[in-house]
């Protein structure tokens, strides 16, 4: 506590900044007396992965924003200039787009770890809701950024997302017309696009991922066996079973951003468009409001709500049922604390009732994202929407399947 820890130090310039602002105290709160549980395995990379991603993207984005042009006619051109022109000015946009794919992998893969450990468990619903913020948060700053290069995709990406808003009933097109700022994606649209990517957005997001790592350290790390560690302490008050965040986890995950790295830069270097799922190739032609291009995608991060949106059949010529499972398909993740009611938390606890619907979610929504890809076709439209039932009862029908799963019993000390 703030007290104990700032008495030890009390001479020097730590004394001095100490007796001024709860330095030493933050580090021994948050990092050298922080107790995590000592079995942390290969899922607990992501988080730091996460941070780490964040920080490369803001950086690099300044790096950009110094040579790019928020302006209808000179935007994609600038882009170019950065690619061709300016020092290292590929780089820092290879590293930005690519970053911005890695960074929906590694949120993806540490939201399936939250997914395997129950980690959105009580007491942890607050975290699970700060990290779906931040979930959102993320898709709006990926959609607004994707518009900036004026490319034939960025162009006619936004403006399919955009009219979507359109197909909500009574308020729809004055909506939309809101958003674009225009009665079609024009500068106006790409001017505000910029404020948010490169200001408004990146300050929620730093602000969310602070909220996210206090509400983590106010109750804890779950882990994955999903039992508490706070229940087993020692006579000094420390969790048998936790050891100190830091040297211990500063040091793996050092480790783990090391081996990011090399995976990442064999994909900046020798692969940056990744074989158009990057960066698709329609973007290297400049926008064309006249021009629609044959097949709109958005990025692979996006194509599985894509394909929900698409797997839902119009009503009377609207779009609005498809719209509306789209966005729930995403709100109802928000609702995951509350839908299960299993005793355990821990996939290693659970029985083969969850195993099965866990393993017929991740199936449907990677199907999802395939599908997201490719033109529609009948067969493609019915596994759209077989896959997107199997998605909704992953959740929907959680409280039963739960309930019903035969589980084993727990372990009263961490396994390894
Ligand atoms: C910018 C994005 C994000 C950053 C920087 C971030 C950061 C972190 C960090 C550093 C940790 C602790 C280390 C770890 O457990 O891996 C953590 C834990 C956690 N995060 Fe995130 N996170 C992000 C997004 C998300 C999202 C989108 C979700 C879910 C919707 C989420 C849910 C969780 C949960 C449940 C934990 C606790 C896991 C446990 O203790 O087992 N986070 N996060």
């Amino acid at each position: 506590m703030a007290g104990s820890t700032s008495e030890k130090w009390q001479g020097g310039l730590l004394g001095w900044i100490d007796a001024r602002f709860p330095l030493s105290s933050l580090w021994y709160d948050h990092l050298a007396r922080y107790y995590a549980p000592k079995n942390f395995n290969f899922w607990y990379y992501f988080g730091s992965l996460a941070l780490m991603i964040l920080v490369m993207q803001i950086i690099t984005g300044i790096w950009l924003t110094m040579n790019y042009k928020p302006d209808a006619d000179l935007a994609f051109n600038s882009v170019e200039y950065i690619m061709r022109d300016v020092n290292w000015g590929w780089l820092m946009r290879y590293l930005h787009s690519t970053g911005a794919s890695f960074f929906f992998i590694v949120v993806y893969l540490h939201m399936f770890r939250g997914l395997i450990y129950g980690s959105y468990r009580k007491p942890r619903e607050l975290l699970w809701i700060f990290g779906m913020l931040i979930y959102l948060a993320l898709m709006a700053e990926a959609f607004m950024g994707y518009l900036l290069p004026w490319g034939q995709m960025s162009y006619w990406g936004a403006q399919v997302i955009i009219n979507l808003f359109g197909a909500i009933p009574w308020i729809g097109e004055t909506l939309a017309i809101w958003v674009r700022g225009d009665f079609v994606v024009a500068d106006a649209t790409l001017n505000r696009f910029f404020a948010f990517h490169v200001i408004a957005l990146p300050i929620v997001l730093l602000l969310l991922v602070v909220l996210h790592i206090l509400a983590l350290h106010e109750v804890g790390s779950n882990n994955p066996d999903g039992i508490e560690i706070k229940k087993n302490k020692n006579a000094d008050g420390i969790p048998k079973d936790g050891i100190p965040f830091h040297p211990y986890y500063t040091v793996k995950d050092i480790v783990g951003v090391i081996v990011f790295l090399i995976f990442f830069s064999l994909v900046v270097f020798f692969a940056p468009e990744m074989g158009g799922y990057f960066l698709e190739y329609n973007n290297f032609v400049p926008a064309d409001p006249l021009k629609t291009p044959e097949h709109i995608a958005p990025l692979w991060y996006f194509t599985p709500y894509y394909a929900i949106l698409r797997a839902v059949p119009s009503i009377a010529g609207s779009a609005f049922p498809g719209v509306l499972a789209m966005f729930m398909s995403i709100l109802v993740m928000f609702l995951l604390p509350w839908l299960d009611r299993s005793p355990v938390r821990s996939i290693r606890y659970r029985g083969n009732l969850y195993k099965t619907m866990l393993a017929l979610f991740v199936i449907s929504f990677v199907l999802l994202a395939w599908l997201g890809m490719e033109p529609p076709s009948p067969g493609k439209t019915l596994l759209s929407q077989i896959c997107t039932i199997t998605y909704f009862a992953f959740f929907l029908l959680m409280p039963i399947y739960t309930k019903l799963d035969k589980t084993k019993p727990l372990p009263d000390r961490l396994t390894p």
